[in-house]
């Protein structure tokens, strides 16, 4: 039977896909080191879905556990989200990215290649498109990342384009992702950041549940309506079906392609901080704050090709993320066990 790599697959976007995938019937087998997840998400996509997916735990920088996935497991493509996420600890910890990002990824496709798949679909970032000039980005909007994090995303991206080069049997699909956030309507899995949240949801509701004594808004003086950056920010369960759509369009793709996955919407720092309190009653410190380095003022995607190429488009709305993020951390206010 088919399956259906995913590694990073007890991560936050990683479970999230997994569920739409088994929703949709596919045949999947996950993999992740459990250095930023917990084992517990497949309790918890059985209770969503009734079906625990099968799981290996392992490293893609273990050469002999990717060959030993690969033999035991007839993979007809691999879903590649297994990486770090955060600018600012990109900013603090490079190495910690370079490896676990750039130098993994590599070594996932020296295995694939040896094992002969060659269908990838690659966890990008609109991080590459760094402080872009124009909004919103386009997929040819210039690429000039200013963040480590971004650059591991946009190596990785030319690391594709020169394999695409050099073996045209390869169909690679590059998706750009603007801001993941929120979380299954059930409740039972969503983003469970490892100690002190780097972004800005995760610390957002850990500030209104009481875990953190107030939310911080790094900067207010930048060129934007009310001081504070614009992100497009795009529900998780949106996203994850945005790599189902992918999935359905990957065999008709020649080489590599990259597309944008967001709303095409921007929304400020504070709107989001006045909004969430609005729409899910509660009320706590805010704080203005200096900027973070690595930040960008303006982020958010033109959606024209993700429609075009991919017959998808976002539908959930702000409301929605807001409401899913504030009930996740209701449901686990110390995220899973
Ligand atoms: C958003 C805004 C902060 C925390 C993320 C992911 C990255 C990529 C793009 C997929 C910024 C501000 C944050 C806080 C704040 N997605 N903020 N107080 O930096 O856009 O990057 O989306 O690849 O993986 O990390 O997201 O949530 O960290 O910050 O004011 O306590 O919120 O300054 O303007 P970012 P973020």
């Amino acid at each position: 039977m088919k399956r259906i790599l995913v590694t990073g697959a007890t991560g936050f976007i990683g479970s999230h896909t997994l569920v739409e995938l088994i929703d949709r019937g596919y045949s999947v087998i996950g993999i992740d080191n459990l250095a930023n997840s917990s084992l517990d998400v497949l309790n918890r996509i059985k209770d969503i879905t009734g079906i625990r997916p099968e799981f290996r735990e392992g490293d893609i920088r273990d050469k002999e556990f990717l060959n030993h996935i690969f033999q035991m497991f007839e993979v007809d493509s691999v879903i590649h989200f297994a990486g770090y996420k955060a600018v600012d600890e990109s900013v603090r910890e490079p190495m910690l990215y370079y490896s676990n990002n750039l130098i993994a990824t590599q070594l996932l496709l020296e295995a694939m290649q040896k094992n002969g798949i060659k269908k990838l679909i690659f966890s990008s970032s609109c991080t590459v498109y760094g402080d872009s000039k124009y909004v919103p980005i386009t997929e040819e909007s210039e690429t000039c990342p200013v963040n480590p994090y971004g650059r591991t995303k946009y190596y990785i991206e030319n690391m594709l384009r020169d394999l695409s080069c050099s073996d045209s049997h390869w169909k690679i699909l590059n998706l750009r992702y603007f801001n993941p956030v929120g979380a299954h309507p059930t409740g039972l899995i969503g983003e469970d950041p490892l100690g002190i949240p780097n972004n800005l949801f995760p610390f957002l509701t850990q500030t209104a549940i009481g875990k953190r004594d107030a939310m911080l808004v790094f900067g207010s003086d930048y060129d934007t309506p009310d001081g504070t950056c614009i992100r497009d920010y795009i529900h998780v369960v949106d996203l994850a079906k945005g790599h189902l759509a992918a999935l359905e369009a990957l065999d008709n793709i020649q080489g590599i392609n990259f597309i944008n996955l967001g709303t095409g919407n921007g929304s400020s720092v504070l709107e989001i901080v006045n909004t969430f309190k609005k729409v899910n009653d509660v009320e706590f410190i805010v704080e203005m704050a200096p900027r973070r380095k690595g930040d960008a003022a303006k982020v958010w995607a033109d959606t024209t090709k993700a429609k075009k190429v991919l017959k998808w488009k976002s539908e959930l709305t702000l409301e929605d993320m807001l409401r899913d993020a504030w009930n996740w951390q209701q449901k686990n206010p110390n995220g899973y066990i």
